[in-house]
């Protein structure tokens, strides 16, 4: 897909569905018993993965396609054994947190996916599942996909997680649904709990305690309706191009704003950026309608705890800080190299051949920002997030630039390219 230079930005949008609350409607759906009703459903391609592995295993699921899912829950006992490999496509989320659904059944089954799936690591749950008493292994003998999982009888456990991951702590807590006694995750830093809020919300008896969370097992899960609130994780591509393109203003409208994934209002608030959140709202996730006008911008230093809260959006800030004056340390963000792509290098690489001045490091990126952008080809690796980053810099950029692979905005937002178009003026 070729981009340019564009006048500036304007206007309003709502943005698709967040994309971790729809895989988690989908999956605790076909646990519940009854019907789950869900409206605002992202129809990207990871998430329809997730539904049909479920319905392989014999949920039904009708997908209108406009956003609105039901799902005939099976109840906790319900799934069938699928007759043949559950094939979850691009997506890491399915994977794990499906994982700690199946270390639980009374069958056996085989997860595979892409040959990006085939590289991430899945160690990090099959330690945790395995203490809990998983039959879970690697096909091929390397902690990764395809994975062989035997249903199990598990047992709870108190689990230090090395990592700030959603995905690791909710396999555990959806295995923990099943387990005998109770189980709990320790995070070094607090990341998305989507699961959580979710869960309860289902009736199940769970608590979070600074970075603990514990969960007693369920007996059911009670059907209901889920309202998917707008995905911040693609509201991102707008509010970046409205501070960086001149004379620019967005509203992304009805934008979920969970503590636990608001770490980008609060960078581009740190970077002076000119953004305003309104109309919030706070029951259930918590949502709000987010404005973005260009503005001078400063490089800041990101690490720590926030890192968890803006994981996916850090190759969008990587391009945010190259119109930023001074200099922009990303750091303690070493989870990058092991998401879609290695995310430090594959930014690192791509801005380089646009005339940024950026360097990677062990764990994130150093960024001097202002000098100006050229067009150059861009290699997305069919990495969703890197795919619509360099989109957004390409609209800042002198000349044209060719991003390789840019279809692959599929997996979390299809209609990327039409939203963005729309907004261009010039
Ligand atoms: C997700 C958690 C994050 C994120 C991913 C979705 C989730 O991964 O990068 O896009 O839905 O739980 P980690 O929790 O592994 O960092």
């Amino acid at each position: 897909m070729e981009f340019k230079r564009v006048k500036s930005i304007k206007g309003e949008l709502t943005v698709p569905g967040d994309k971790s609350i729809s895989h988690r409607s989908i999956m605790l759906g076909s646990l519940a018993k009854g019907t789950t009703e869900v409206t605002g459903f992202l129809q990207g391609a990871d998430c329809l993965s997730t539904i049909s592995c479920f319905r392989k295993m014999g949920v039904d699921i009708s997908n209108r396609g406009d956003g609105t899912v039901a799902i005939s829950g099976k109840g906790m006992r319900g799934l069938v054994a699928p007759k043949d490999t559950l094939d979850v496509g691009n997506s890491g989320t399915t994977t794990r947190l499906m994982s700690g659904i199946l270390a639980a059944q009374p069958f056996e089954s085989r997860v595979n996916g892409d040959a990006s799936i085939q590289k991430r690591p899945m160690k990090r749950i099959m330690t945790p599942l395995a203490m809990m008493g998983a039959d879970i292994r690697s096909e091929l003998g390397n902690d990764c996909a395809p994975l062989i999982i035997k249903g199990m009888d598990l047992k709870g456990i108190s689990y230090l997680s090395p990592v700030a991951s959603a995905q690791v702590k909710s396999a555990i807590l959806f295995a923990g649904l099943y387990a005998e006694g109770q189980t709990s995750v320790t995070e070094p830093a607090l990341s998305r709990n989507h699961t959580e809020l979710m869960l309860e919300e289902f009736g199940v008896d769970i608590k979070t305690e600074d970075k603990t969370v514990t969960i007693s097992p369920a007996k059911e899960l009670l059907a209901r309706k889920i309202n998917v609130p707008g995905d911040i994780s693609s509201a991102t591509y707008f509010m970046v191009a409205a501070a960086i393109t001149p004379n620019s203003c967005v509203t992304v409208k009805n934008v979920g704003i969970n503590p636990t994934r608001d770490g980008i209002i609060r960078v581009m608030q740190m970077m002076g950026a000119d953004i305003s959140v309104e109309n919030t709202s706070e029951t259930g996730e918590p949502t709000a309608d987010i404005t973005v006008r260009s503005s001078g911008l400063k490089g800041c230093v990101i690490g720590g705890d926030i890192i968890p809260t803006l994981i996916d959006e850090i190759p969008a800030i990587a391009v945010l800080a190259c119109f930023a004056d001074g200099e922009t340390v990303i750091k303690d963000a070493e989870e990058l190299k092991v998401k879609e792509s290695n995310r430090i290098d594959v930014m690192v690489s791509n801005l380089k051949s646009m005339g940024a001045d950026i360097e990677a490091t062990e764990d994130g990126m150093i960024i001097n920002g202002g000098r100006e952008l050229h067009g150059a080809y861009i290699d997305s690796k069919l990495d969703h997030r890197i795919a619509m980053s360099f989109a957004v810099a390409a609209m800042n950029a002198d000349g044209k630039t060719d991003i390789d692979g840019f279809e692959c905005v599929d997996i979390s937002y299809p209609e990327f390219y039409e939203d963005l178009n729309r907004l261009v003026e010039g």
